[in-house]
């Protein structure tokens, strides 16, 4: 048996209408980054600077890395995907009496034909004037001369370093570059603003006259984390066709799924899908749970052999130039929920559709999960599963939602729901095997998870693509897939 020619002809077809040709066009604009940073700095305190560093690259093995992943608040500023790279925004323009003023640098990786003939292209100095629209764009050899008077400042912002970034032969690769840094604020003398009332404690060690700099590692994220959770419709572009390319990867693995398949089959089918649409990555690592592995909140595993007859549940998100979706259904393998499987389904439903209701302007962050934990815990006491809401408590055991965008988990304040911000609701039930209740329930784990946009109107289910009731679900597995006609030859 052969993958028939027939077949591939097909698939393209299908799928080829959504896909794009040539390269993709619609990133942000730099034009978006430019706006962000002016935004930033609109609610960066008086003289103050905000300094973000490129993400590490991360080793995955001997010579290879892995695929890297630039740091989301770098990225929003900047648009730059690059590793080993330094922004640097000032509150109020600077060397204003002395030539052009300037409000902002960019530091980035030198161009350099050796190691861009293995690794790509890289934007360099120029790229980042004319693609990025730095005025001020330099070398990453050049931060450590950067000429910035870091003590002239009240407050010198940057997030925590982690320790996770290696020091290779690039003589300005990140860890150079921190180290310029912390030697350009006095990083073992600086004064440590611990909080975000402005209070000012002295290092331990630290004389207070020679004291200089004033750092601050928490203002930064906080102010970062208002900008980001509001989208803007640039974003929300983007946003919305990772959801959308997201939710008919779980229509496609409706119709394709049977007993037979494996976890990691599931798994491919999703993102074969989102590959076909577009979407580069996924945003977080694909979780494929059947029957008790559902149990597991982020089981990645995804190495049984057969679903078999089990609810097979699916929390997957596509990433579509840097914005990521995240998206659950679960499903019955062989399209037909059991009377226990749908009882427990139908409270998640129930309870989700109560926690979407509650996405509403001027509600808080909290709202949904109120909303859907009283159905999910009355659901339960009511099948006798949990005496009372304690009892409850264990089998939904995270919270309802969070914000998406560059990130999963992207950063919120959590007060009040505003227009245009985007939030999951994923309200879910896991009952593994040995739980204190009628063994019928074991192994029984359902999450609903989708993506609303909330709007003046009211939420908006951006993910409502995929069918979300058990009659919708059982009515779509009915249908054919063109991936049952997938037939490859066995190696055995
Ligand atoms: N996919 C992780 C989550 O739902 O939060
Ligand atoms: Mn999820
Ligand atoms: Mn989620």
């Amino acid at each position: 048996m052969k993958l028939s020619i027939t077949l591939i002809f097909s698939l393209f077809f299908f799928f080829g209408s959504m896909a794009q040709s040539g390269t993709p066009k619609d990133y942000l604009s730099k034009e978006f980054h430019k706006e962000r940073r002016d935004a930033l700095r609109a609610n960066m305190p008086a003289n103050s600077v905000a300094v973000f560093f490129a993400n590490p690259v991360r080793n995955r093995a001997n010579d290879v890395d892995y695929v890297y992943h630039q740091d989301p608040n770098f990225y929003y500023l900047t648009g730059y995907k690059e590793p080993h790279a330094v922004l640097v925004i000032f509150s109020e323009s600077q060397n204003v009496s002395e030539g052009k003023p300037y409000n902002e640098k960019l530091y980035v990786q030198q161009r350099n034909a050796q190691a861009e003939q293995w690794t790509g292209r890289r934007l360099g100095v120029e790229g980042a004037k004319t693609e990025l629209g730095f005025d001020q764009a330099y070398n990453g050899s050049d931060f450590k001369n950067s000429g910035i008077d870091f003590a002239s400042f009240d407050k010198v912002m940057y997030e925590d370093f982690r320790d996770d970034y290696r020091d290779t032969r690039n003589t300005a690769d990140l860890y150079d570059l921190i180290q310029s840094f912390k030697t350009q604020i006095q990083y073992d003398n600086s004064f440590t603003i611990t909080n975000t009332t402005n209070d000012v404690e002295v290092d331990s060690d630290s004389k207070v006259e020679t004291v200089t700099v004033k750092k601050d590692t928490r203002t930064l994220s906080r102010l970062m984390a208002g900008l980001r959770e509001v989208k803007t419709e640039e974003e929300l572009l983007l946003l919305k066709k990772a959801v959308r390319i997201s939710a008919m990867g779980q229509r496609e693995i409706m119709k394709a799924m049977h007993p037979g398949m494996s976890e990691t089959e599931v798994q491919g089918v999703h993102e074969f899908i989102y590959k076909t649409y577009g979407s580069e990555y996924e945003g977080y690592p694909s979780i494929v749970g059947a029957g008790n592995n559902g149990c597991v909140l982020h089981y990645i595993e995804n190495t049984k052999m057969k679903v078999e007859n089990d609810l097979v549940l699916m929390d997957l998100g596509a990433e579509y130039h840097g914005y990521t979706a995240d998206v659950t259904r679960t499903i019955p393998a062989n399209g037909k929920f059991t009377k226990e499987q749908k009882a427990i389904y139908d409270i998640v439903y129930k309870a989700q559709e109560a926690g979407i209701k509650a996405t509403v302007i001027g509600n808080t962050m909290q709202s949904p999960d109120t909303a859907a934990r009283k159905v999910v815990y009355q659901g339960l006491i009511d099948l006798g599963i949990a005496k009372n809401t304690t009892e409850a408590r264990q089998y939904f055991p995270h919270g309802t939602s969070h914000h998406i965008g560059l990130d999963v988990h992207d950063p919120g304040t959590y007060g009040q729901l505003q227009a245009n911000m985007v939030i999951t609701v994923e309200p879910g039930i896991y009952i593994p095997i040995g739980s204190d209740c009628d063994p019928k329930w074991h192994g029984i784990a359902v999450r609903i998870e989708d993506d609303i946009l909330i709007t003046e109107n009211g939420p908006v289910n951006l993910s409502a693509e995929a069918p979300r009731t058990a009659s919708e679900i059982e009515k779509l597995m009915k249908e054919k897939s063109v991936l049952n006609r997938l037939e490859l030859p066995s190696l055995d």
